[in-house]
C-alpha cells in the first residue's frame, strides 16, 4: 500500500507553477452552471440496456477516481465487485470515493467495477508530463492496460458492448500541470489533448465499447492549492476548466454524429462541486461541512473533524463530495444518454 498511497499523497501536494507568494482571495468565484445534467432526453440506441441492467463499468482517471486496483490482483466477483485492494482501496478521500460509491451504493444493478484510474495521471503523459514519470495517464490506461487484459473480453470479466459502462475522468492534473502557461498556450495544447482523448475513446469503440460516461473538470480553482495563488491565477484556472468543458462537450457531440450506436453520458461534476462548495446543505450527504476554503493540515485537532471540511489536503475533497458525486453519475446514467 505504501507505493500507491504516497503517490496519492504527493499527488495531492501537486500543485502548480507559480512560485510566487501571493495573497489569498477570500472572494468566492460562482462556478460556470451548465445544463443540468438530466434536461437533455436523448434515444438510447440497443447498445444502452438501462443503468438497472449494467454488468461491468471499465473506469479510467486520476487520483479522483483511483482506488488503487491492480489488473494482476483478484478480479472483481459478485461478492467483491470492485476486485483488489480491499474495500474501498486506496482512495483520496478519506474514505470511499465516487466509483465505490457508485459500484455498491448508487448501483441499481450487480456491476463489477475495473477501476484503472492513476493518482497524478494525465491524458497522455508526453502532452501533459504528470508528477512522476511512472504515472500511468488515460492513455496507458486504455492502451497498455485495458486493451491487452479486457479487450478480449476474457472469463474474468466477460462484458459485451450492450452491458458494459466505459467513464473517463480526467483533466485535473492536465489543466493544474498547464493552465498558468496562458491562454494561447492551453488553447493549443487542449487541441492536441482532446485530438489524443477522441482518439483513445476511438480504440476503445473499435474493441467493441458503446456506452460512454464523461465527466468535466470540478473548480479545482478553489481548491486551497489554488487559493494560495493570487486572483489572477485563480480566474486563470477557471478560465482553462470552462474551456475543457467546451472541449468535451464539443468532442462528445462529434462522437455521437461519427457513432451514431454508441451512447453519451456526460457528467457536469462541475456543477455538483460548485453547487455544493457553494451551499454543502444543498445535498444531504454534504450538509454537515463547515468549512469549504481549508484543509486540516494534520486532519485532526482542527476544532473541527477531518471530513467536516469539504477540502481534505491541496487538491481533493474528502467522502462525501464523492457521495454526491456518485449520486450525480448515476442520476445521469438512469436518466439516460444527454448527448445527442
Ligand atoms: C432534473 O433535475 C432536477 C434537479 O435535481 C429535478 O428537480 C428534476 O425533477 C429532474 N427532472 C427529471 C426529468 O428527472
Ligand atoms: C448494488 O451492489 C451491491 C454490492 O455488489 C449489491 O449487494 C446490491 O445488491 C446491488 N444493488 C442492486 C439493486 O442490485
Ligand atoms: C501520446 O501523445 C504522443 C504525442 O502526441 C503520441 O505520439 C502518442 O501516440 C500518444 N499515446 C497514445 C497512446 O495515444
Ligand atoms: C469541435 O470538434 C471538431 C471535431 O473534432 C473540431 O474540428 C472543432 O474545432 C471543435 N470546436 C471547438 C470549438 O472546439
Ligand atoms: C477553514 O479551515 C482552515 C484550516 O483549518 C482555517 O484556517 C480557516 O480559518 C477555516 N475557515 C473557516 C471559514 O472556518
Amino acid at each position: 500500500m505504501s507505493s500507491t498511497l504516497s503517490s496519492i499523497l504527493a499527488s495531492a501536494l501537486l500543485v502548480s507553477g507559480f512560485a510566487e507568494a501571493a495573497s489569498l482571495n477570500s472572494g468566492r468565484s460562482s462556478g460556470p452552471y451548465f445544463a443540468r445534467d438530466n434536461d437533455s432526453t436523448c434515444a438510447a440506441t440497443s447498445n444502452w440496456p438501462g443503468w438497472s441492467k449494467v454488468k461491468y463499468a471499465f473506469i479510467f482517471g486520476d487520483s479522483y477516481t483511483q482506488t488503487g486496483f491492480e489488473t494482476t490482483g483478484t478480479q472483481p466477483t459478485p461478492t467483491n465487485p470492485l476486485g483488489n485492494p480491499t474495500y474501498p482501496g486506496y482512495t483520496s478521500s478519506n474514505g470511499p470515493n465516487w466509483v465505490d460509491y457508485l459500484t455498491v451504493e448508487y448501483n441499481a444493478s450487480k456491476i463489477l467495477t475495473y477501476n484503472l484510474a492513476y493518482g497524478g495521471a494525465t491524458m497522455n503523459s508526453t502532452l501533459v508530463a504528470p508528477y512522476e514519470p511512472t504515472v500511468s495517464s488515460i492513455a496507458d490506461q486504455v492502451v497498455n492496460e485495458w486493451l491487452p487484459t479486457y479487450a478480449s473480453k476474457p472469463s474474468t470479466a466477460p462484458w459485451s458492448s450492450d452491458n458494459t459502462l466505459f467513464a473517463i475522468f480526467d483533466g485535473i492534473n492536465d489543466i493544474g500541470n498547464s493552465y498558468y502557461n496562458g491562454v494561447a498556450a492551453t488553447t493549443t495544447l487542449n487541441a492536441q489533448i482532446f485530438a489524443n482523448f477522441h482518439d483513445l475513446v476511438n480504440k476503445l469503440y473499435n474493441a467493441g465499447a458503446r456506452n460512454f460516461a464523461f465527466l468535466n473538470v470540478p473548480p479545482v480553482d478553489r481548491s486551497p492549492g489554488t487559493l494560495v495563488y493570487n486572483a489572477d491565477a485563480q480566474a486563470m484556472e477557471k478560465a482553462d476548466i470552462a474551456a475543457w468543458s467546451t472541449s468535451l462537450t464539443n468532442m462528445t457531440k462529434t462522437l455521437k454524429k461519427e457513432k451514431p450506436d454508441a451512447n453519451f453520458f456526460y457528467v457536469d461534476a462541475n456543477a455538483l462541486f460548485t453547487e455544493v462548495l457553494d451551499k454543502p446543505s444543498s445535498f444531504p450527504q454534504t450538509a454537515l461541512y463547515k468549512n469549504t476554503t481549508g484543509y486540516c493540515v494534520d486532519y485532526e485537532n482542527c476544532g473541527i473533524p477531518v471530513n467536516e471540511y469539504f477540502w481534505l489536503n491541496t487538491l481533493h475533497p474528502t467522502y462525501p463530495m464523492h457521495e454526491v458525486l456518485a449520486e450525480g453519475v448515476a442520476k445521469v446514467l438512469k436518466t439516460g444518454p444527454n448527448i445527442c
